[in-house]
């Protein structure tokens, strides 16, 4: 059976980024079935008061809305396939105002997640999900030049929606490198395991 593969993706240069380049790629290597959701090309609209009523007021059955109704596309296209690959950049430390916006759509209460007195419990069901973070400088340990807040935060959000182990893979120094786009993407594809690369 054909995998499906849900590719978000979040960098203003589109198809150029090389995180796009790299998702790209495994899901042709894999064989997978492409559905892709860009962020840039196809801007989500700020929430409305109908959709921020809608998720505080307790009510498990809100009234039918615009954006309520953009959320549940984009929940389905997460329902509808098997993998996920969200490709972007670093901006400000942490992920792109147009990931956070989809994260506040796709991450809703009675939804994709319910509240219990233990805390937060995903509902959807778990998958194999690859992270490509770009950043134009260094964040890790050892040549780490700034904080990153984009790992535990897409982590936290990603967990919460069920999806338990989410993999990360980083493109950095990507301003100041001058090694061709394939090295660095080849890089890539080898520090990442069989599962996504074979
Ligand atoms: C608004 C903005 C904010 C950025 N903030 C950071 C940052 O905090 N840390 C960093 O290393 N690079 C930062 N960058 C650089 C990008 O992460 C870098 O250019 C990266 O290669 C972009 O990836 P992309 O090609 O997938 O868009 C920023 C770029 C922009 C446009």
């Amino acid at each position: 059976m054909t995998i499906r593969t849900l590719l978000v993706t979040a960098s203003p240069h589109r198809d150029e980024a090389l995180g796009s380049r790299l998702a790209r790629q495994i899901a042709a290597r894999q064989g997978s079935a492409l559905l892709v959701r860009d962020l840039v090309a196809e801007p989500l609209v700020p929430l409305t008061m109908d959709y921020a009523r809608a998720l505080t007021l307790r009510d498990p059955m809100p009234r039918a809305n615009a954006t309520l109704a953009l959320s549940e596309r984009l929940i389905e296209e997460l329902e509808s396939t098997d993998r996920l690959i969200i490709a972007t950049p670093m901006h400000n430390f942490g992920m792109p105002a147009a990931l956070k916006l989809w994260v506040d759509y796709v991450l809703r209460i009675h939804r994709t997640f319910a509240a219990s007195p233990q805390g937060k419990v995903g509902l959807l069901a778990d998958r194999a999900t690859l992270v490509i973070v770009s950043s134009g400088g260094f964040h890790r340990a050892g040549e780490s030049q700034q904080p990153n807040f984009l790992t535990p935060h897409l982590e936290a959000v990603l967990n919460t929606l069920g999806i338990r182990a989410p993999q990360f893979v980083y493109l950095e120094g990507l301003v100041s490198r001058r090694d061709a786009p394939e090295t660095i993407i080849a890089e890539a594809a080898a520090a990442l395991g069989d599962a996504w690369c074979h």
